[in-house]
This record gives C-alpha cells, sequence and structure tokens, in this order.
C-alpha cells in the first residue's frame, strides 16, 4: 500500500539541484523508497555528504542514506556501467547491502546504442545511449532487465513492493529538465525521456497519492549540448567558474544565461510544482548582479531581495519557496 509520494523534477535544463534536494528529503527519514524515474547515465547529480562530493549517475540519492532505492521502469540502463557505479559509491563508503534495485521491466542500453549515440553531432548528446535505447523500447525492440542474467539479483516487480501489504513513502527523483523533455522542450534539443510529473506517476505510482511537488531551478540558466544558449557576454564566464557550471557527466562547460522567468513559471504550472527550490543564490550574490528575463526583456534587479520579491510574485502565493545558497542544503 503507498501512503504517499514526492517528487523531485528540474524545471529547467537539468543540472538544478535535484541531487541535493534529493539528499535533504531522504534525510527526514519520511520515506521508504527512492525510486529514479526517467532517463539513464546520461544524468549526472552532484551531492556533498558530510563534506564530501558523490556523484550519481542512476541510481536515486536515497542509497546514500540507507533508503531501499529503485532504478525505476521509466529509466533505461547500462548494465556495466551500473556495476561501476556500485563500485564507486562503495568506494565512497556507502553501505549497499540490500538497497540497489531495478524493475525488472526497466530496458537496458546495449553496445549498439552506445554506438549510434557515438555517431551524434546534431544534439551534442552525453553519448551514453540513451536516445536509442528509448527508440528501441518504443519499436518494441528492447531488452529489458529481467533478460539479463548478471541483474537477476537486483530485480524488483514495482507492483509488489508498492501495492503489497506494507505502507510506503516514495520519493521520486527525475532527471534531465523540463526544458529537455523530449515533448516540452526546444526539439530536436531535447533529451528522449518524459522529465515531467506524469513520468514518475508512470512507474507504478497512482496519481492520487501524490503529496508534493518539488521543482529545482537555478537563479540563471545553464544548458549543455550543441545549441547556441549563451549570450555574448563575459558575465557568463564569471558565472560559469563560480557556479562551477562543469557536466557532471561529460565535464563539458555548461553554457550560462539569466533565468527566463516565464519559463519557470509554465514549467511549474503544467507540473503542479507545490514547493520550488531556487538553487546558486550565493553565485548571483558574489558576482553583485541580480537578472532575469521577463516577457522577452532583460530585467535588472538592484538586490537581491529585490529579485526574489519578483519571483515570488510570479509564481504566486500558493508555491512554497526555499532559496539555497550552499551546495549541501535547501
Ligand atoms: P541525451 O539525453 O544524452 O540524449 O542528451 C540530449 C540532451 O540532453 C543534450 O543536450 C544533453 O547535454 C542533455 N542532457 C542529458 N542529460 C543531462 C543532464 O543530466 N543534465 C544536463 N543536460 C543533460
Ligand atoms: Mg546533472
Amino acid at each position: 500500500m503507498i501512503n504517499f509520494a514526492d517528487v523531485i523534477l528540474d524545471l529547467q535544463q537539468g543540472d538544478s539541484g535535484k541531487g541535493k534536494i534529493s539528499n535533504s528529503l531522504v534525510q527526514t527519514g519520511d520515506y521508504t523508497h527512492s525510486v529514479r524515474f526517467n532517463g539513464s547515465n546520461n544524468a549526472g547529480h552532484t551531492i556533498y555528504k558530510d563534506g564530501k562530493k558523490i556523484v550519481t549517475h542512476s541510481i536515486p540519492a536515497g542509497v546514500l542514506h540507507g533508503v531501499k532505492s529503485i532504478i525505476g521502469p521509466g529509466c533505461v540502463v547500462n548494465v556495466d556501467h551500473f556495476f561501476d557505479e556500485l563500485d564507486d559509491l562503495e568506494d565512497c563508503g556507502i553501505d549497499l547491502n540490500g538497497l540497489v534495485y531495478i524493475s525488472k521491466n526497466t530496458h537496458i542500453i546495449t553496445s549498439s546504442h552506445l554506438e549510434d549515440d557515438g555517431r551524434d553531432t546534431k544534439i551534442g548528446t552525453t553519448k551514453r545511449g540513451n536516445g536509442p535505447a528509448y527508440r528501441d523500447k518504443y519499436d518494441r525492440k528492447g531488452i529489458r532487465a529481467s533478460e539479463v542474467h548478471e541483474l537477476q539479483p537486483y530485480l524488483i516487480d514495482v507492483y509488489e513492493e508498492f501495492h503489497g501489504k506494507k505502507g510506503c513513502s516514495v520519493l521520486f527523483e527525475g532527471a534531465q529538465g523540463f526544458y529537455l523533455d523530449v515533448d516540452w522542450g526546444d526539439y530536436p534539443y531535447v533529451t528522449s525521456s518524459h522529465c515531467t510529473v506524469g513520468s514518475a506517476v508512470m512507474n507504478g505510482v497512482p496519481p492520487q497519492k501524490i503529496r508534493k511537488i518539488y521543482g529545482a531551478a537555478k537563479i540563471y540558466e545553464t544548458y549543455v549540448g550543441t545549441k547556441k544558449f549563451e549570450p555574448d557576454d563575459p558575465v557568463f564566464e564569471k558565472i560559469r567558474g563560480l557556479g562551477n557550471e562543469y557536466g557532471a557527466t561529460t565535464g563539458r562547460p555548461r553554457q550560462c544565461n539569466w533565468l527566463d522567468i516565464d519559463n519557470l513559471v509554465k514549467a511549474a504550472r503544467i507540473n503542479g510544482v507545490t514547493d520550488l527550490v531556487v538553487s546558486k543564490m550565493d553565485i548571483l550574490r558574489s558576482i553583485g548582479m541580480w537578472c532575469l528575463y521577463y516577457h522577452g526583456k532583460k530585467l535588472t534587479f538592484s538586490s537581491e531581495m529585490g529579485i526574489k520579491d519578483f519571483i515570488t510574485n510570479q509564481i504566486g502565493s500558493d508555491v512554497t519557496i526555499y532559496w539555497s545558497d550552499n551546495p549541501e542544503n535547501l
């Protein structure tokens, strides 16, 4: 039986602090399960635990705090990478015993998917085989986790797990972001999965059980991929440096730009966000500039208070906003 499920999703182009939110929330002790609902090891979540940097890719953050962690059926999995990630987490001193599972109907990224994605020059993918794996899943040519011998000890049936006798409380952790979603993003400069709240409920939990929807955003935006995103202005080089805006998966420099408030409001509304976490307030504070785009025009604020008031007004009073200025906590 499911008591409730909370969802964490990204309202921008990825890298907006989902890992940090997930890591904070699982420590409340409110959750019995931590579940990744889309994407693969194309994602990179940077998490600071006791001051130490840990990067996760396909395994949700619950595992860092003893919470049963599942790679859901909406994800695709690279088997070799999965075992490497387990090793890396163990090397960081994380006890994984009995905690990590893959839904038996989750699809697999094969070596031919990696080859296909390796040839991409158009989108600027992470070359992790993500798109070709989803292509074959929908083309009904894919392989599921249940068919892979080495994965047998990790397989789980999410129906039995969530709808069995025990009361469950699930924390869903998304990958990528709303503006990389295959339908809502700037197609074709998107990922191949769904990054919305709808994508979370496709992983075995009914919509009536969703309690809170945490939207992750940064006070400025970043994007990795081939299209031009960053305006020609040296301030963004500064933001990249101070904000350490380099891909957690590929190490590529992330292009930076000011926040687009209209896009943020749209993503928050479409996903029914109840709680908004705006991260990296410290970065704009240290450059002493506060700007955003509103109806296509750049607005400049003279103080942090000014930009916060403007965002709060636009988002609306039904959403709780957290302003985060450090990499460890909300
Ligand atoms: P793919 O998901 O590897 O196919 O890449 C498609 C697009 O999504 C590219 O622009 C990637 O840089 C971007 N992307 C994929 N995963 C992430 C992520 O976790 N953070 C930021 N961008 C990502
Ligand atoms: Mg990331």
